[in-house]
């Protein structure tokens, strides 16, 4: 299983896409097209936001989990991108039970923001909260509804009863006429038909089979709803004990867990942020590093590596392995920093990720300095290769979580990579 480890954008397409090789199934299980993957092949870039990064092997069966909201609009444009850059689809397969971003979802996840105002979480915007919160009051459109006009029109009219005094500015738009809204979403479902499927047999019939199934995670652990810096988080469960319910397997199938953690930290929309930079550093690093959202192109907030989040996600997940992503944005920098504590204002001291909020938001970071490397570490392919200081900043890291690195990235393309440990060694 592939998480994230920190905010999200931690480059868990680039290592699910190296699993994904030698896999036969990746399977997502919770978020939405809020996601964006961005996997470079030779000179082709290609963004993903909904279909499992493994699609890019022949062959493979990518999976949708019922976990996952669904538009259906951004899904089918995905299919069409990739048929036209001749990625064969086949493979693809959609859970049925897996819900639906309806139209009234985008409308009132701006609409929610907008009356944030400065409280703002600072969404994608793409409905993923409301369409979340539909599921749990059992007003939800799922994927099985498309295949039937009479209860798609049924649901569509339940869900949108209790909707209407928040949608009444929108009451002309005609994307929200209940006959549009149902011919479009069966039009959808017409064209997902030959990919949808029961996603959760599918993956008990590869595991029986002892095939290798990859669960790719989206977001990061601490935008979980649960264990996140809530109410700045996404409206799923990114952490790894989600996969066994937003893809229908029990936990006693999951072998493997590896976290995924740039060597610094960024953050999308708002929300506390300890280790935040707010220099020239912190810049430089964005522009290095292209911080720019895939999914919404907004600038990433930067920050020095985190110890103390970086620890707590490693429990929460239970990580049996860690990768590294973007070593080689850090090469240059004179002194390196790492948060392995937090302070606050009256003096107190936390070497544990705080549960309180107002803690976290007025926490500042303890750090440790360590001397940075100037060597281009991109051509690097084993430890040995990367300098003494990239070394030891990896052992601080390593050492602190007590959770082996099995991979490091020093370059955005697929050969850029350290495998390290036995099993990394299998996929070398
Ligand atoms: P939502 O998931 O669109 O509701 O957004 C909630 C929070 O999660 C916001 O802070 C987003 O910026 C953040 N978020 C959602 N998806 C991602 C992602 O894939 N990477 C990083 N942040 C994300």
């Amino acid at each position: 299983m592939i998480v994230g480890a920190q905010w999200g954008d931690e480059g868990k397409g680039k290592v699910t896409d190296l699993l994904a090789e030698r896999a036969d199934s990746i399977v997502r299980f919770q978020g939405g097209n809020n996601a964006g993957h961005t996997i470079i092949r030779g000179n082709e870039t290609f963004k993903l936001h909904l279909v499992p990064s493994g699609i890019l092997h022949p062959g493979k069966t990518c999976i949708i989990g019922n976990g996952v909201v669904i538009d259906p609009g951004v899904l089918i444009s995905e299919l069409d991108e990739l048929r036209r850059r001749n990625v064969d689809t086949i493979g693809l397969k959609v859970s049925a039970n897996a819900h639906l971003i309806m139209p009234y979802h985008l409308l009132l996840d701006s609409e929610g923001e907008a009356k944030l105002g400065e409280l703002k979480i600072g969404t994608t915007k793409r409905g993923i909260g409301p369409c979340y919160a539909d599921k749990a009051a059992r007003l939800g459109i799922r994927v099985q509804d498309m295949l039937d006009e009479t209860i798609l029109r049924k649901k569509i009219m339940t869900a949108m009863e209790p909707k209407r005094q928040e949608l009444r500015p929108f009451a002309r738009d005609p994307m929200l006429d209940l006959h549009t809204m149902t011919e479009a979403y069966m039009t959808f479902g017409h064209r997902l038909e030959p990919h949808i499927a029961d996603t959760a047999a599918l993956v008990w019939n590869d595991l029986q089979a002892g095939k290798e199934v990859v669960f790719e995670g989206a977001q990061g652990a601490l935008l979980d709803i649960d264990h996140g810096t809530y109410p700045f988080v996404t409206s799923s469960n990114p952490v790894a004990g989600a996969a066994c319910v937003g893809a229908g397997v029990g936990p006693t199938a999951i072998d493997e867990v590896w976290g995924i953690a740039k060597a610094y930290t960024t953050r999308v929309g708002s929300g506390p942020f300890p280790s935040e930079l707010d220099d020239d550093i912190g810049d430089r690093i964005r522009d290095t590093g292209g911080e720019f959202g895939t999914t919404t192109g907004r600038p990433r907030r930067i920050g020095w590596l985190d110890l103390v989040a970086l620890r707590y996600a490693s429990r929460i997940n239970g990580l049996t392995g860690l990768c590294i992503t973007k070593l080689d944005v850090l090469s240059g920098i004179e002194t390196l920093r790492i948060a392995t504590g937090y302070r606050t204002d009256d003096g107190a001291e936390f070497k544990d990720f705080p549960y309180h909020q107002s803690v976290l938001h007025h926490a500042q970071a303890d750090y440790v300095d360590l001397p940075g490397w100037q060597e281009d570490i991109s051509g690097a392919r084993s430890l040995e290769d990367l300098p003494q200081n990239c070394r030891d900043y990896l052992n601080f890291i390593s050492d602190s979580l007590g959770v082996p690195i099995v991979l490091i990235g020093v370059g955005p393309e697929r050969s850029q990579v350290i495998l390290s440990g036995d099993r990394a060694a299998e996929l070398a």
